[in-house]
């Protein structure tokens, strides 16, 4: 479960406040029962909670609802990377000749709230860029993931200039900070292919109000749709 990053808010952060004791005293078990980190790969169901497996299963169903649309797969803020490798490594399931990439972006110096959003921790999920590439590299994937390490406030612009072409069939954002949410929504809207979905990580969500703000300023009245048997990411929209 996440959370230790963010300030609970008052309505939607407590829901699975009835989960939280029995989860970290759950965790703080496995960590004495001896498993090595193959054991957590290879077993990773074991270990895993449910509602971190809703949050892929929720990716795993945006990528089916959209296979078969031109664009590639773009994470804005992506920390470790896990939902950035989770995407790469359907692509090389389901589309081992097609074009499609997965481009993520982050600047690796974790979250830097402006007053704006409060409730979210400074520092949190700093990850470090080179760690991340031999994660990349390691697994052979290099060619499918790329990763971008940028100030997405102020380095998308020429971005896009030098890849004029880039298009998308999902793109997610993770970065809920309202500045962040506004200053990058109309670069990949303009680039999202119709049909393709943009997924929201924290829409109406406490923890991260701003993101929501962003998305109603940029969108006014738009069909916002969420994952009924999902968690985070809270909402998507099909454009
Ligand atoms: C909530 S974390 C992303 C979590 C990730 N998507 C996942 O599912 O594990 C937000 C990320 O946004 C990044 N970030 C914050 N401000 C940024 C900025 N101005 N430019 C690029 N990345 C930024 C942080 O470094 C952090 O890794």
């Amino acid at each position: 479960m996440r959370g230790k990053e963010y300030t609970p808010g008052d309505f939607e952060s407590t829901k699975h406040d009835n989960l939280r004791p029995q989860f970290y005293e759950g965790m703080n078990t496995i960590k004495t029962l001896g498993y090595e980190t193959e054991d957590f790969i290879h077993h990773f169901p074991c270990f895993t909670g449910h509602l971190t497996l809703a949050r892929f299963i929720s990716f795993y169903e945006s990528y089916r609802q959209t296979l078969g649309l031109a664009g590639h797969i773009a994470e804005i803020g992506m920390f470790r990377g896990a939902v950035s490798f989770f995407f790469a490594k359907l692509i090389k399931h389901f589309e081992q000749y097609a074009m499609t990439q997965v481009h993520g972006f982050d600047w690796f110096q974790g979250n830097q709230p402006t007053e704006a959003d409060k409730n979210i921790t400074p520092g949190g999920y700093t990850e470090s860029y080179e760690r991340v590439k031999k994660l990349v590299e390691c697994q052979g994937l290099d060619n499918i993931l790329k990763v971008h390490k940028m100030d997405v406030m102020t380095e998308l612009k020429g971005f896009f200039e030098r890849y004029s072409h880039l298009q998308f069939k999902i793109v997610f954002l993770d970065a809920g900070q309202h500045e962040i949410v506004s200053a990058v929504l109309p670069y990949f809207w303009e680039r999202l292919n119709k049909g393709g979905m943009l997924i929201l990580d924290q829409y109406n969500f406490d923890v991260a109000p701003g993101e929501t703000r962003a998305v109603r300023e940029f969108f006014g009245n738009v069909q916002v749709r969420t994952f009924p048997n999902g968690w985070m990411p809270t909402a998507y929209i099909v454009k």
